[in-house]
């Protein structure tokens, strides 16, 4: 999928951020914070408008870089550091290649002229990228005494599979009128966030959706340390947009989160697990494939030697790996959350079916669409390259 795309969605309540923060006048430093991780410091931003104001902390790791020998590991615990971390500047976005709007007159037969504002938008600030890039960031209201702690809104970005960040999202508003504190996270991308040349994920489970590990660590960060910014780690939402919904989704069912109440409640706006889009069918058959173009043998016995494949791709550059280009059936996703046998079970699907015939979900659930949900799709001029009969 190169583009997805939500003309109108609720996650307008988030509003594009850069252009907000670089306007912020004089920023007074919070007090210090010690998390369970070392010690960081944020500063005030005031809400244009309300005559209120947010701590805003940026840029903070949730996690071990995962780069070298962490490239296709599962997401692991940070170490703690030392000294004050300055928390004010958002951390780079994951690795990602952006969607090509260089030819304004191309571009406008992919996407209408609104989508290609926006886009033009967003792309500045995801011009920095790096494989380190497993930061979250917090708006928490500032009220002189908070009558009780903060409720908690975790939201993961959408847009794609493959590119998008935390940083395009400013919390600021919802948190300070929802009175909430609100988190953005990033999360792993594209190859590097979903390769899965698994085979055999009910004989040997293996993880491969990397980039739901992150964000089950994100939140597994805000279960240890939200408490330390006035916020209730038992009244936790996670809200997802797009992509980041379908990924949502997949958490509410995964056996990577049962039973860890890492969150109470959960947001779905335009996307779901069901989505056409959501899951990648034949991860395998997308795995060889950017194998073959990266140079990478692909084994006889992918079972056997799955770990070696994986060995030639720690190997390649990032450059490299965002070069490959992958055939992707219109509609349908080439990367993205794949059955794992870790994170998501074979049986996701009846899963599912499950939890709606018994009219109960582990978690409250809200979900919406709007009415011009997909119609981006639909106004893209069909490229034949990209479709596969
Ligand atoms: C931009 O794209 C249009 C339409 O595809 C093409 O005719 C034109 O030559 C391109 N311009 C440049 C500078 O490449």
């Amino acid at each position: 999928m190169q583009v997805r795309a939500s003309p109108l969605t609720m996650a307008g309540v988030i509003v594009a951020a850069a252009a907000l923060l670089a306007a912020t006048e004089t920023r007074s430093p919070t007090p210090i914070i010690n998390t369970k991780y070392g010690q960081l410091r944020g500063f005030y931003q005031s809400v244009d408008g309300y005559g209120l104001r947010v701590a805003t902390y940026l840029g903070v790791p949730y996690a071990t870089p995962p780069v070298g020998a962490n490239r296709f590991s599962p997401t692991r615990t940070l170490s703690q550091w030392v000294g004050v971390h300055e928390a004010v500047t958002f951390g780079p976005a994951c690795p990602q290649r952006l969607p090509d709007i260089s030819n304004e007159t191309a571009a406008l037969t992919r996407m209408s002229r609104g989508r290609l504002r926006s886009l033009q938008r967003y792309l500045p600030a995801l011009k920095r990228q790096s494989e380190d890039c497993l930061y979250l960031n917090l708006y928490v209201p500032d009220e002189a005494k908070p009558s009780a702690a903060y409720p908690v809104v975790v939201f993961l970005h959408g847009e794609s599979y493959e590119w998008g960040s935390a940083s395009l999202y400013d919390g600021s508003v919802l948190a300070a009128l929802g009175r909430v504190i609100v988190v953005t996270i990033n999360y792993r991308l594209g190859i590097l966030g979903f390769f899965n040349p698994n085979v055999d994920p009910v004989g040997r489970a293996t993880v491969a959706n990397y980039g739901l590990m992150d964000q089950l660590a994100a939140l597994h960060w805000v279960q240890e340390n939200i408490v330390r910014f006035s916020g209730d780690p038992g009244h936790v939402t996670v809200m997802g947009h797009g992509t980041g919904a379908a990924c949502l989704n997949f958490l509410v069912i995964s056996p990577a989160a049962a039973g860890a109440g890492l969150f109470k409640r959960a947001i779905l706006m335009s996307g779901s697990a069901l989505s056409p889009w959501a899951a990648v069918q034949e991860p395998v058959y997308y795995a060889v494939q950017a194998a073959r173009q990266l140079g990478c043998s692909v084994p006889e016995n992918l079972y056997r030697h799955y770990e070696t494949l994986l060995h030639c791709l720690r190997d390649r550059t990032v450059d490299q790996i965002l070069q490959v280009d992958l055939e992707t059936p219109q509609f349908l996703s080439s990367i993205g959350p794949s059955v794992d046998g870790v994170t998501i079970r074979p049986d996701w699907k009846e899963q599912l079916e499950k939890m709606g015939s018994e009219d109960r979900t582990p978690v409250d659930l809200l979900m919406g669409v709007t009415t011009t949900d997909i119609l981006e799709v639909f106004q893209r001029r069909r490229d034949p390259t990209r479709i596969r009969s």
